[in-house]
């Protein structure tokens, strides 16, 4: 990755030692707007660090090849809980600040979006030097790598953009095509395009910044504290404890972050005008109406509790569900979670109980099934809605059943069944061997029970 720094004497010349920082730093405003840090610390060069002209030193293609200076502390000696807690109420600005003064060019901030921009003019404001990586999946709006351009031009820097590895991504379009994540979730491609190349940008670092805010995402995000030693990710230090996540922004809103960024006059993604709030990839993204949630413009074809990509695994409380809704089954093929959709309404079919459905032309009734894993996420969120269609099924001539098709029946419901994630819902009609399968992910009761009266 590249350093934007022309010498360490220039960061450090800037430090103040972290115990006097808070008499040192002037009073700001919660967001910041108006008044920059005490420049008066750092010689007004200094703040052009980050020039296209000082920093094109030769680029280092890898975080985790940089041999990163001296740093003022150890991450694993501070108490992060008690300076998450210490700077709950400070403003970004100040929050910035502090990061980049206890991590020097061992920090940088992760670069894609709205709330991001923000972080960069945090960064300008305090004077001091800053690094920024992207992670460029290659599957972004175009309208994305504008901005990109623009924020470089604008900031006079090079964001340190992450590749995915070639091979993998090779692998998974030869095998599964381009748009596998609408099929079995985005978690496969998301890991391959933006959690590994992310793990490597974060092994050359001891600190990451993010513009995570806690009312992005009400479900994974409201407890985002101000800093945290990373529970997901290593530093360069590698283990547990070796890197540090810092989120200036979390305590703001959506819109005060919007206020800032008008203020200052920066530049933002062109697809907000059109409805966009919150951006990831072109193919995972799209606008929201007025008064829809900001994320339910990502991945909207799938459960809003699984709407992490990875990038932030530590704000999935349940790391044991697994996030595709597909793949790894736990050890034995059987996790040690409760049975669901357990209710007298809803019969549970046996393999040759639902071999048999397969084979009858005839049934007296026509059947839907969902095929499922207790351990799945996206089974568990469809419970209540399945268990309801059941209820208002119940005497209406209509069977509604489940089949376990995870650990070694998976191979069966594949080939069988149709399975391609969980859940998979199919309906026997009376009168057709062939069973119908559900096309869509709306998997509220009223979609579920439109499906079953248009087919019954
Ligand atoms: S995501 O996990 O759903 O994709 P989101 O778009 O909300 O994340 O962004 C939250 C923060 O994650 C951003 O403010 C940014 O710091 C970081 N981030 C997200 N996407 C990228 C990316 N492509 N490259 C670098 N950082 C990113
Ligand atoms: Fe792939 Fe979509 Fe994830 Fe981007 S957001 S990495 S296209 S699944």
């Amino acid at each position: 990755m590249a350093l934007a720094f022309t010498s360490s004497s220039v960061i450090h010349g800037s430090l103040s030692s972290s115990s006097s920082y808070e008499q040192q730093q002037p009073k700001v405003s919660q967001m910041g707007i108006t008044q920059p840090m005490d420049r008066s610390r750092i010689p007004l060069k200094a703040v052009n660090f980050t020039q296209r002209s000082l920093a094109m030193k030769p680029l280092v293609p890898l975080a985790a090849t940089i041999v990163a200076p001296e740093v003022e502390e150890k991450a694993e000696t501070d108490d992060y809980e008690k300076l998450a807690k210490e700077l709950t109420n400070a403003s970004p600005l100040k929050i910035m600040d502090k990061a980049l003064e206890k991590f020097g060019s061992e920090i940088a901030i992760a670069f894609s979006g709205a709330e991001d921009v923000a972080l960069l003019e945090y960064a300008r404001l305090t004077g001091r030097p800053f690094r920024v990586f992207s992670l460029d999946t290659g599957r972004l709006n175009p309208e994305t790598y504008q901005l990109f351009d623009a924020v470089e031009k604008h900031y006079g820097i090079h964001i340190e953009y992450m590749f995915p590895d070639a091979v993998e991504v090779q692998a998974l379009v030869r095998n599964k095509g381009l748009y596998s994540f609408y099929e079995d979730g985005h978690q496969e491609c998301c890991r391959i395009r933006k959690v590994r190349p992310l793990r490597r940008a974060l092994k050359g670092l001891r600190a990451w910044i993010t513009g995570q805010r806690k009312d992005q995402s009400p479900g994974t995000r409201s407890e985002i504290p101000i800093v945290q030693v990373d529970p997901s990710f290593e530093g360069l230090d590698g283990g547990v404890g070796s890197l540090v996540k810092w989120n200036p922004v979390a305590n703001v809103d959506g819109n005060d972050i919007w206020n800032f960024l008008r203020a200052m006059n920066v530049p933002v993604n062109s697809l907000h005008s059109q409805g966009y709030v919150s951006i990831g990839c072109e193919p995972c993204t799209r606008a929201v109406l007025p008064g829809q949630h900001e994320r339910e413009g990502r991945w909207w074809w799938e459960d809003s509790k699984a709407k992490e990509c990875g990038l932030h695994k530590a704000n999935i409380k349940d790391e044991s569900m697994n996030g595709n809704g597909n793949g790894a089954v736990h050890a034995n093929g059987s996790a040690a979670v409760a049975d669901i959709f357990d209710t007298n309404d809803i019969v549970s079919l046996s393999r040759p109980g639902i071999e048999n459905l397969l084979k009858l032309e005839n049934r007296r009734e026509p059947w839907i099934v969902v095929l499922y894993a207790p351990w799945c996420q996206f089974c568990q969120a469809m419970e209540g809605s399945y268990v309801e269609l059941a209820e208002k099924l119940a005497s209406s001539g209509v069977k509604v059943a489940k089949f376990r098709g995870d650990g070694e029946q998976k191979a069966f419901a594949q080939k069988e069944l149709q399975l391609g994630s969980f859940p998979t819902i199919l309906f026997f009609p009376r009168h057709t061997s062939q069973p119908i399968k559900y096309p869509s992910v709306k998997r509220d009761v009223d979609s579920l029970l439109a499906f079953v009266n248009a087919l019954r």
